[in-house]
Protein backbone atom coordinates (compact mmCIF):
# COMPACT_ATOMS: atom_id res chain seq x y z
CA UNK A 1 0.00 0.00 0.00
CA UNK A 2 1.37 3.26 -0.93
CA UNK A 3 1.12 6.36 1.33
CA UNK A 4 -1.54 8.16 0.13
CA UNK A 5 -1.91 12.34 0.08
CA UNK A 6 -4.45 12.04 2.78
CA UNK A 7 -2.08 10.19 5.17
CA UNK A 8 -0.17 12.43 8.47
CA UNK A 9 3.19 12.74 8.63
CA UNK A 10 4.26 12.03 12.49
CA UNK A 11 7.39 12.49 14.41
CA UNK A 12 7.69 10.62 17.47
CA UNK A 13 8.28 12.46 20.21
CA UNK A 14 8.62 10.67 22.99
CA UNK A 15 9.20 6.80 23.88
CA UNK A 16 8.61 5.22 26.89
CA UNK A 17 8.71 1.67 27.84
CA UNK A 18 5.35 0.80 30.01
CA UNK A 19 6.53 -2.95 30.71
CA UNK A 20 9.59 -5.29 28.87
CA UNK A 21 6.96 -5.76 26.26
CA UNK A 22 5.05 -2.75 25.65
CA UNK A 23 5.79 0.71 24.74
CA UNK A 24 4.03 4.23 24.35
CA UNK A 25 4.84 6.25 21.49
CA UNK A 26 4.07 9.94 21.34
CA UNK A 27 3.03 11.53 17.95
CA UNK A 28 3.57 14.65 16.61
CA UNK A 29 2.77 16.42 13.56
CA UNK A 30 6.14 16.41 11.18
CA UNK A 31 5.58 20.30 10.35
CA UNK A 32 4.49 21.12 13.66
CA UNK A 33 0.70 21.67 12.98
CA UNK A 34 -2.56 20.67 14.52
CA UNK A 35 -3.71 17.20 14.42
CA UNK A 36 -6.79 15.98 13.48
CA UNK A 37 -9.32 15.61 16.69
CA UNK A 38 -10.29 12.11 17.41
CA UNK A 39 -13.44 10.77 19.91
CA UNK A 40 -12.28 7.69 22.26
CA UNK A 41 -12.03 4.30 21.09
CA UNK A 42 -10.16 6.08 17.99
CA UNK A 43 -7.35 4.70 16.20
CA UNK A 44 -4.41 4.99 14.37
CA UNK A 45 -3.41 3.30 11.19
CA UNK A 46 0.55 3.41 11.03
CA UNK A 47 2.11 2.28 7.75
CA UNK A 48 4.84 0.05 8.29
CA UNK A 49 7.80 0.73 5.81
CA UNK A 50 9.39 -2.57 5.89
CA UNK A 51 6.12 -4.58 5.31
CA UNK A 52 4.39 -1.87 3.33
CA UNK A 53 1.17 -2.52 5.56
CA UNK A 54 -0.23 -0.85 8.40
CA UNK A 55 -1.26 -1.50 11.80
CA UNK A 56 -3.78 -0.02 13.72
CA UNK A 57 -2.84 1.50 17.17
CA UNK A 58 -5.50 2.92 19.31
CA UNK A 59 -5.20 6.73 20.54
CA UNK A 60 -4.52 6.34 24.16
CA UNK A 61 -5.55 9.47 25.80
CA UNK A 62 -8.51 11.73 24.67
CA UNK A 63 -7.94 14.33 22.11
CA UNK A 64 -6.82 17.38 24.20
CA UNK A 65 -5.58 19.72 21.86
CA UNK A 66 -2.00 19.33 22.52
CA UNK A 67 -0.88 18.31 19.57
CA UNK A 68 0.10 15.09 20.09
CA UNK A 69 -1.36 11.45 20.09
CA UNK A 70 0.02 8.45 22.39
CA UNK A 71 -0.21 4.55 21.07
CA UNK A 72 1.03 2.17 22.65
CA UNK A 73 2.58 -0.97 20.81
CA UNK A 74 3.00 -4.71 22.48
CA UNK A 75 5.74 -6.30 20.99
CA UNK A 76 5.15 -10.11 19.53
CA UNK A 77 8.00 -12.05 18.51
CA UNK A 78 5.69 -13.99 16.71
CA UNK A 79 3.90 -11.18 14.42
CA UNK A 80 5.06 -10.52 11.14
CA UNK A 81 6.90 -7.69 11.65
CA UNK A 82 5.47 -4.50 12.62
CA UNK A 83 5.62 -4.18 16.08
CA UNK A 84 9.40 -5.11 16.02
CA UNK A 85 9.55 -2.00 13.35
CA UNK A 86 7.53 0.31 16.19
CA UNK A 87 9.83 -0.60 18.80
CA UNK A 88 12.81 0.13 16.62
CA UNK A 89 11.31 3.72 16.18
CA UNK A 90 13.63 6.37 18.20
CA UNK A 91 12.59 9.69 18.89
CA UNK A 92 12.89 11.83 15.58
CA UNK A 93 12.11 8.92 13.88
CA UNK A 94 9.09 10.47 11.07
CA UNK A 95 5.92 7.94 10.16
CA UNK A 96 3.13 8.10 7.99
CA UNK A 97 -0.73 7.15 9.27
CA UNK A 98 -3.69 7.58 8.36
CA UNK A 99 -5.92 10.29 10.39
CA UNK A 100 -7.62 8.70 13.42
CA UNK A 101 -10.64 6.70 12.76
CA UNK A 102 -13.28 5.26 15.23
CA UNK A 103 -14.53 1.76 14.84
CA UNK A 104 -15.29 1.59 18.71
CA UNK A 105 -17.07 4.54 19.79
CA UNK A 106 -17.86 5.59 23.11
CA UNK A 107 -21.43 4.69 24.14
CA UNK A 108 -22.16 6.73 27.29
CA UNK A 109 -25.74 5.85 28.43
CA UNK A 110 -25.79 5.02 31.73
CA UNK A 111 -23.01 4.35 34.00
CA UNK A 112 -20.46 2.39 30.79
CA UNK A 113 -18.90 -0.70 31.78
CA UNK A 114 -15.12 -1.24 30.00
CA UNK A 115 -13.35 -4.40 30.11
CA UNK A 116 -10.20 -4.66 28.83
CA UNK A 117 -7.76 -7.47 28.17
CA UNK A 118 -3.94 -7.15 28.06
CA UNK A 119 -2.66 -4.61 25.41
CA UNK A 120 -7.01 -3.97 24.51
CA UNK A 121 -6.26 -1.41 27.78
CA UNK A 122 -5.69 1.22 25.17
CA UNK A 123 -8.87 2.24 23.82
CA UNK A 124 -10.79 1.49 27.10
CA UNK A 125 -8.12 3.82 28.88
CA UNK A 126 -8.80 6.94 26.55
CA UNK A 127 -12.60 6.28 27.29
CA UNK A 128 -11.83 6.45 30.82
CA UNK A 129 -10.26 9.13 30.99
CA UNK A 130 -12.66 10.91 28.92
CA UNK A 131 -15.29 9.98 32.11
CA UNK A 132 -13.38 10.60 34.41
CA UNK A 133 -12.59 13.76 32.86
CA UNK A 134 -16.44 14.71 32.18
CA UNK A 135 -17.33 13.46 35.80
CA UNK A 136 -19.22 10.36 34.46
CA UNK A 137 -19.50 7.28 36.55
CA UNK A 138 -18.52 4.26 35.28
CA UNK A 139 -17.19 0.78 35.63
CA UNK A 140 -13.62 -0.37 35.04
CA UNK A 141 -11.86 -3.71 34.45
CA UNK A 142 -8.37 -4.68 33.48
CA UNK A 143 -7.13 -8.54 33.11
CA UNK A 144 -3.50 -8.87 32.43
CA UNK A 145 -0.99 -12.05 32.85
CA UNK A 146 0.94 -10.27 35.81
CA UNK A 147 2.02 -7.11 37.53
CA UNK A 148 5.24 -6.77 34.90
CA UNK A 149 2.89 -7.38 32.12
CA UNK A 150 0.38 -4.71 33.38
CA UNK A 151 0.61 -1.40 30.68
CA UNK A 152 -0.73 1.75 32.44
CA UNK A 153 -1.20 -0.11 35.83
CA UNK A 154 -1.25 3.03 38.35
CA UNK A 155 -3.51 5.36 35.64
CA UNK A 156 -6.15 1.99 35.64
CA UNK A 157 -6.20 2.66 39.29
CA UNK A 158 -6.55 6.28 40.03
CA UNK A 159 -9.43 6.31 37.40
CA UNK A 160 -10.86 3.17 39.84
CA UNK A 161 -9.73 0.30 37.68
CA UNK A 162 -10.07 -3.04 38.95
CA UNK A 163 -7.25 -4.92 37.73
CA UNK A 164 -6.70 -8.70 38.25
CA UNK A 165 -3.75 -10.87 37.26
CA UNK A 166 -5.01 -13.97 36.17
CA UNK A 167 -1.20 -16.04 35.41
CA UNK A 168 -2.15 -17.03 31.86
CA UNK A 169 -5.10 -18.69 32.72
CA UNK A 170 -8.32 -16.69 31.90
CA UNK A 171 -10.28 -19.07 34.38
CA UNK A 172 -8.38 -16.87 37.33
CA UNK A 173 -8.94 -13.85 35.73
CA UNK A 174 -12.08 -11.82 35.47
CA UNK A 175 -15.32 -13.44 37.24
CA UNK A 176 -17.73 -12.71 33.98
CA UNK A 177 -20.65 -14.39 35.01
CA UNK A 178 -20.67 -11.84 37.75
CA UNK A 179 -19.49 -8.76 36.18
CA UNK A 180 -22.47 -8.78 33.07
CA UNK A 181 -24.72 -10.26 35.66
CA UNK A 182 -26.87 -7.58 35.46
CA UNK A 183 -27.80 -5.46 31.77
CA UNK A 184 -29.57 -2.34 32.39
CA UNK A 185 -31.32 -0.75 29.80
CA UNK A 186 -29.35 1.97 28.59
CA UNK A 187 -25.98 0.98 29.82
CA UNK A 188 -23.45 -0.59 27.25
CA UNK A 189 -20.52 -3.22 27.56
CA UNK A 190 -17.32 -2.12 25.84
CA UNK A 191 -14.82 -5.46 25.57
CA UNK A 192 -11.15 -4.90 23.93
CA UNK A 193 -8.14 -7.49 23.90
CA UNK A 194 -7.59 -11.12 22.51
CA UNK A 195 -10.08 -13.17 20.57
CA UNK A 196 -10.51 -15.48 23.05
CA UNK A 197 -11.28 -13.10 25.80
CA UNK A 198 -13.45 -10.62 23.80
CA UNK A 199 -15.10 -14.02 22.52
CA UNK A 200 -16.32 -14.97 26.21
CA UNK A 201 -16.94 -11.76 27.57
CA UNK A 202 -19.52 -11.73 24.33
CA UNK A 203 -20.88 -14.91 24.83
CA UNK A 204 -21.53 -14.12 28.28
CA UNK A 205 -22.79 -10.92 28.41
CA UNK A 206 -25.37 -12.26 25.24
CA UNK A 207 -25.93 -15.49 27.56
CA UNK A 208 -26.76 -13.14 30.57
CA UNK A 209 -28.96 -10.94 28.80
CA UNK A 210 -26.72 -8.08 27.46
CA UNK A 211 -28.64 -6.44 24.03
CA UNK A 212 -25.97 -6.79 21.30
CA UNK A 213 -26.71 -3.27 20.47
CA UNK A 214 -25.30 -2.49 23.83
CA UNK A 215 -22.46 -4.58 23.18
CA UNK A 216 -19.30 -3.07 21.89
CA UNK A 217 -16.09 -4.67 20.76
CA UNK A 218 -12.80 -4.30 19.17
CA UNK A 219 -10.16 -7.58 18.23
CA UNK A 220 -6.43 -7.00 17.34
CA UNK A 221 -6.59 -9.82 15.32
CA UNK A 222 -9.48 -11.95 13.31
CA UNK A 223 -13.05 -11.91 13.78
CA UNK A 224 -15.51 -13.16 16.38
CA UNK A 225 -17.42 -15.84 15.39
CA UNK A 226 -20.98 -14.58 15.15
CA UNK A 227 -24.26 -16.27 15.86
CA UNK A 228 -25.33 -19.05 12.66
CA UNK A 229 -21.65 -18.94 11.48
CA UNK A 230 -21.55 -22.35 9.23
CA UNK A 231 -18.50 -24.05 8.17
CA UNK A 232 -18.01 -23.66 4.50
CA UNK A 233 -15.96 -25.02 1.44
CA UNK A 234 -12.96 -23.24 -0.49
CA UNK A 235 -11.83 -24.29 -3.75
CA UNK A 236 -8.54 -22.61 -4.37
CA UNK A 237 -8.30 -22.33 -8.41
CA UNK A 238 -4.72 -22.39 -9.08
CA UNK A 239 -3.31 -24.17 -6.44
CA UNK A 240 -5.96 -27.04 -6.70
CA UNK A 241 -7.01 -27.45 -3.12
CA UNK A 242 -10.30 -28.02 -1.48
CA UNK A 243 -10.42 -26.80 2.12
CA UNK A 244 -13.47 -26.50 4.77
CA UNK A 245 -13.17 -23.50 6.88
CA UNK A 246 -14.99 -24.21 9.99
CA UNK A 247 -17.29 -22.17 12.31
CA UNK A 248 -14.31 -19.85 14.90
CA UNK A 249 -11.76 -20.59 12.17
CA UNK A 250 -10.36 -17.92 9.29
CA UNK A 251 -9.82 -18.91 5.88
CA UNK A 252 -6.21 -16.88 5.98
CA UNK A 253 -5.65 -19.66 8.51
CA UNK A 254 -7.11 -22.83 6.54
CA UNK A 255 -5.01 -21.33 3.90
CA UNK A 256 -2.05 -21.00 5.85
CA UNK A 257 -1.99 -24.32 7.42
CA UNK A 258 -3.26 -26.15 3.59
CA UNK A 259 0.46 -25.10 2.94
CA UNK A 260 -0.30 -22.29 0.53
CA UNK A 261 1.62 -18.76 1.14
CA UNK A 262 -1.27 -15.92 1.20
CA UNK A 263 -0.30 -12.51 1.58
CA UNK A 264 -1.39 -11.12 4.72
CA UNK A 265 -0.77 -7.94 6.79
CA UNK A 266 -2.59 -6.61 10.55
CA UNK A 267 -5.12 -9.83 10.11
CA UNK A 268 -8.05 -7.38 11.20
CA UNK A 269 -9.74 -6.82 8.38
CA UNK A 270 -7.90 -3.15 8.08
CA UNK A 271 -5.20 -3.22 5.51
CA UNK A 272 -6.78 -5.24 2.19
CA UNK A 273 -3.37 -6.85 1.92
CA UNK A 274 -4.69 -10.53 2.09
CA UNK A 275 -7.90 -9.48 -0.09
CA UNK A 276 -7.99 -12.37 -2.84
CA UNK A 277 -10.12 -12.59 -6.40
CA UNK A 278 -13.61 -14.60 -5.40
CA UNK A 279 -14.29 -16.32 -8.75
CA UNK A 280 -17.92 -18.40 -7.34
CA UNK A 281 -20.16 -17.79 -4.70
CA UNK A 282 -20.94 -14.96 -2.49
CA UNK A 283 -18.67 -13.43 0.39
CA UNK A 284 -19.51 -12.97 3.48
CA UNK A 285 -17.89 -9.65 4.33
CA UNK A 286 -16.20 -8.44 7.63
CA UNK A 287 -13.49 -6.51 6.87
CA UNK A 288 -12.98 -2.62 7.27
CA UNK A 289 -11.25 -1.78 3.99
CA UNK A 290 -13.06 -2.90 0.65
CA UNK A 291 -15.40 -0.23 0.03
CA UNK A 292 -19.43 -0.91 0.02
CA UNK A 293 -18.88 -0.80 -3.74
CA UNK A 294 -16.63 -3.30 -3.91
CA UNK A 295 -18.34 -5.55 -1.30
CA UNK A 296 -21.67 -5.27 -3.32
CA UNK A 297 -19.96 -6.26 -6.37
CA UNK A 298 -18.77 -9.78 -4.61
CA UNK A 299 -15.39 -10.21 -6.27
CA UNK A 300 -12.86 -9.23 -3.62
CA UNK A 301 -12.52 -11.01 -0.44
CA UNK A 302 -9.96 -10.36 2.91
CA UNK A 303 -9.00 -13.62 3.73
CA UNK A 304 -8.35 -12.84 7.60
CA UNK A 305 -11.89 -12.14 8.73
CA UNK A 306 -14.45 -12.40 5.74
CA UNK A 307 -16.78 -15.27 5.27
CA UNK A 308 -18.83 -16.68 2.85
CA UNK A 309 -22.47 -16.87 2.37
CA UNK A 310 -22.80 -19.65 0.35
CA UNK A 311 -21.57 -22.94 0.56
CA UNK A 312 -18.39 -23.40 -1.35
CA UNK A 313 -16.27 -20.12 -2.66
CA UNK A 314 -13.84 -20.62 -5.01
CA UNK A 315 -11.26 -18.06 -4.94
CA UNK A 316 -8.24 -16.89 -7.72
CA UNK A 317 -5.08 -18.41 -5.74
S1 LIG B 1 -4.55 -8.98 6.57
FE1 LIG B 1 -5.17 -6.92 6.65
S2 LIG B 1 -7.20 -6.98 5.86
FE2 LIG B 1 -6.60 -9.03 5.98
Amino acid sequence: MTQGADMLALVVAEVRPLTPAIKAFVLRSANGGDLPPFAPGAHLSVQIAESSGQRAYSLVRPHDGSGSYEIAVLHEPQGSGGSAWMHGLAPGAVLAAHPPRNDFALHQGVRPLLVAGGIGITPLLCMARALAAEGQAFDFFYATRSEDATAYLDEVRALGGTVVHDGGNPARGLDLRALLAAPRSGRHLHVCGPRGMVQAVVDTARAQGWPDDHVHFELFAGALAQAGDMPFEVRTLRSGKTLTVAPGQTLLDVLIAAGLDPMYDCRQGDCGVCAVDVVEGVPDHRDHNLSPREKAGGKTLCTCVSRAKTPHLVLDI
